[in-house]
């Protein structure tokens, strides 16, 4: 399939354009470059050896310049990864989440659907289903109260796509609600590169290991759990990019699932480990150290959080096959090679 991958510099696509390459896919990227770099592209390219990745510097946000890249060739799939993420930054900033996340998708399937393209897999998050009334979490669990602008981004941006998809029975929409995706790619080359402090877990851990930050502060040992510290379905990047190779069946004619066009499917390992847990791993794996101390709850944090994503393993045949020891190793590895990011 030729597929259009927007937000492709950042994280995930950049380990997603690795996969779909691989499995034959062609791939523009449609990137503002807010949050990555254009060397995330090129290291892509080398790692597979291509000379480079069609790439597109323009705004979701920008109808002219999305129908000019509609108007120059045809799209038979979009993977939807662009979109602001930082937590923390959304409820400083609703306006700028909601404009870009919300503005920006809007502007997106218009002209999509505008040039014949009506086949889309979002970016979602575990995030929509708020403090889970189900552990593990099933797709069949009832979304929550997020606690966030930008988790209401993704929860209003799922209804907006399925509302989209009631209308017009040409959509075919695709939510996949990823976990906590980290590592990075096994050669070291591409990985993620937060601004500033980190926000998540694993790049405050690398980035302790290295001695940029001092100590890691773990967010609370009174939780329900065993241990006392959060639980979360830790995923590695490779993959979660493999799932979106996977999900581009839902898109074949003879692809049997899903109802009226509507395929919705957790992404995560089905393990739930804790911060201790991921933190111990680093250091046993790595051989290095991670100096921290325990520090009060985190504000809208939950206890618990892992699925069960039997559904995707059922109907697209995709499971995760790295393992905690994969994830720690290879976050390592790309800090470590990495030191300053790209
Ligand atoms: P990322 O920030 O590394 O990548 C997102 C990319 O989108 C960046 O390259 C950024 O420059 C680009 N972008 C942002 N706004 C844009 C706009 N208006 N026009 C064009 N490009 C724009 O983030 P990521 O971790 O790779 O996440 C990818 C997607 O997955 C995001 O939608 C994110 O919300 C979602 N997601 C991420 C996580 C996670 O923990 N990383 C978890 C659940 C869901
Ligand atoms: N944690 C710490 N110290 C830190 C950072 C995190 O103890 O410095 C703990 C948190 O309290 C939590 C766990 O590590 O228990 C994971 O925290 P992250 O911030 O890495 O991830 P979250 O589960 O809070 O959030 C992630 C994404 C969100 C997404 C959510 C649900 O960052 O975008 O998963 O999918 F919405």
């Amino acid at each position: 399939m030729n597929i259009l991958v927007t937000g492709g510099a950042g994280f995930i696509g950049t380990h997603t354009l690795i996969e779909l390459y691989r499995a034959g896919h062609a791939a523009t990227v449609v990137d503002n470059l807010s949050n990555s770099n254009p060397v995330a592209l090129q290291r892509v390219a080398e790692i597979l050896e291509v000379g480079e990745i069609p790439f597109h510097q323009t705004d979701i946000r920008d109808r002219e310049g999305l129908e000019r890249i509609f108007a120059s060739q045809h799209f038979d799939a979009c993977i939807h990864f662009a979109g602001l993420k930082a937590v923390g930054e959304s409820v400083e900033k609703p306006w700028e989440y909601y404009e870009n996340n919300i503005g920006g998708t809007l502007v997106l399937i218009d002209v999509m659907r505008r040039h014949g393209c009506k086949n889309i897999i979002f970016s979602s998050s575990a995030t929509v289903y708020g403090d889970p009334a189900e552990i593990p979490i099933t797709e069949r669990c009832p979304k929550g109260q997020c606690t966030n602008p930008y988790g209401w981004t993704k929860s209003m941006l799922e209804q907006v796509l399925m509302d989209i998809r009631r209308a017009d029975a040409e959509w075919k929409v695709v939510l996949l609600r990823y976990f906590n995706p980290v590592g990075a790619h096994p050669s070291g080359r591409i990985g993620e590169n937060p601004n500033g402090i980190p926000n998540n877990l694993m790049p405050y851990i690398t980035q302790t290991a290295i001695g940029k930050r001092k100590e890691l502060g773990v967010f609370g040992n009174d939780y329900p759990t065993p241990d006392g510290t959060g639980v979360r379905d830790y995923i590695h990047v490779c993959d979660l990019a493999a799932a979106h190779v996977s999900a581009l069946q839902c898109f074949e004619p003879t692809f049997r699932h899903g109802v009226d066009g509507a395929h919705i499917y957790n992404i995560g390992t089905g393990h739930g480990y804790s911060v201790l847990d991921m933190v111990n791993a680093f250091m046993r794996v790595n051989g290095v150290n991670v100096p921290y101390s325990i520090k009060p709850r985190r504000a809208g944090d939950i206890a618990t959080c892992y699925c069960d994503p039997g559904k995707a393993r059922a109907e697209l045949g995709w499971q995760a096959r790295l393992g905690l020891d994969d994830m720690v190793r290879d976050s390592w590895r790309w800090q470590s090679m990495n030191p300053e990011g790209y």
